[in-house]
């Protein structure tokens, strides 16, 4: 049993190959509708990041981490037609899937790959609203460059993950891979993912590069019922790197193990329900 403190070079790793996962722009679409048509608070978490807030002088918008682009989906109706967007991701194949949801929002999109790192070029003081939805955990080091391209009346609108996240379905896969002898006792990747930028850190993190910080907590579940195992299997097998701790048995083998408790506990529960706790962070006056 190790417990030791990950070194910085080990958490980029993890980071790298988390980020990795999302290049299946296709299964990354379904993984996201099944979630959408599984979570038990039908609210939509763009509608209420976005309801407060003034859009109708928006002139520029980036969507950090875009991915096929989520977030900027949610901006349909919000800001004037043909608004400027960019979206920026580490993987090029979002290119096009990013570009039809600017489409569907009804914006003029620009597509950036090469990853977080191309904010360096982008103006100081150019930008009207960043948006970033799950993705700030990836690149915290990086808030300094958002406060930097914002003007100073602008707005970034950070959706991210609270920690503990999924806390029961947490517990539940460490226990099944403790009883196959496959957990260290560290902390599941995601869980080292998520706290570079959760709730718990998020305001810390900010307040160097804002001035103003307004933040709000989003409850609600995943629920599957058996019927809907192959959903639950859809999900889980994309996002299987975030659950198994790497180096310790393949993979598949452990991805394979807990599938097949789920399903038999599944069958003797007719469900299951994982907590999903979210926050939004409204921030302004950028320093
Ligand atoms: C969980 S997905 C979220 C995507 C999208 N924002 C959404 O809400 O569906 C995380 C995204 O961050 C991107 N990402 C990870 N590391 C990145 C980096 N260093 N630079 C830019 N994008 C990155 C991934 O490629 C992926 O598209």
């Amino acid at each position: 049993m190790t417990n030791s403190l990950p070194s910085e070079n080990h958490k980029n790793k993890v980071k790298s190959s988390l980020g990795d996962v999302f290049c299946d722009l296709k299964t990354h679409l379904e993984v996201a509708d099944i979630i959408q048509n599984h979570k038990s608070n039908r609210q939509d978490i763009r509608e209420i990041a976005l309801a407060e807030l003034n859009l109708s002088k928006v002139k520029s918008i980036i969507d950090l981490g875009c991915g096929f682009g989520f977030f900027t989906r949610g901006l349909v109706g919000k800001v004037k037609k043909n608004t400027k967007i960019i979206g920026v991701d580490r993987h090029v194949k979002c290119k096009q899937f990013y570009l039809d949801s600017c489409k569907h929002a009804e914006l003029k999109g620009q597509f950036i790959s090469g990853g977080i790192g191309e904010i360096k070029s982008i103006k100081e003081n150019s930008i009207d609203l960043v948006i970033c939805s799950y993705a700030l955990y990836f690149f915290p080091e990086y808030l300094e460059d958002i406060a930097r391209i914002l003007k100073s009346d602008g707005t970034f609108v950070a959706i991210t993950h609270s920690y503990p996240h999924m806390v029961e379905f947490t517990t539940y896969v460490k226990t099944i891979l403790h009883g196959a002898g496959f957990y260290s006792g560290n902390n599941l990747p995601y869980e080292e993912l998520i706290k570079g930028f959760s709730n718990v850190n998020g305001v810390e993190l900010l307040s160097k590069w804002f001035g103003t910080i307004k933040s709000e907590k989003i409850t609600s579940s995943l629920v599957f019922n058996y019927d809907d195992y192959h959903c639950f299997e859809k999900y889980f097998r994309f996002k299987k790197s975030f659950f198994i701790p790497p180096n310790i048995t393949n993979e598949d083998v452990q991805c394979e193990v807990i599938l097949e408790s789920l399903k038999n506990d599944m069958k003797l529960q007719s469900k299951i329900e994982i907590s999903k706790k979210d926050i939004i962070f409204i921030c302004q006056k950028p320093t």
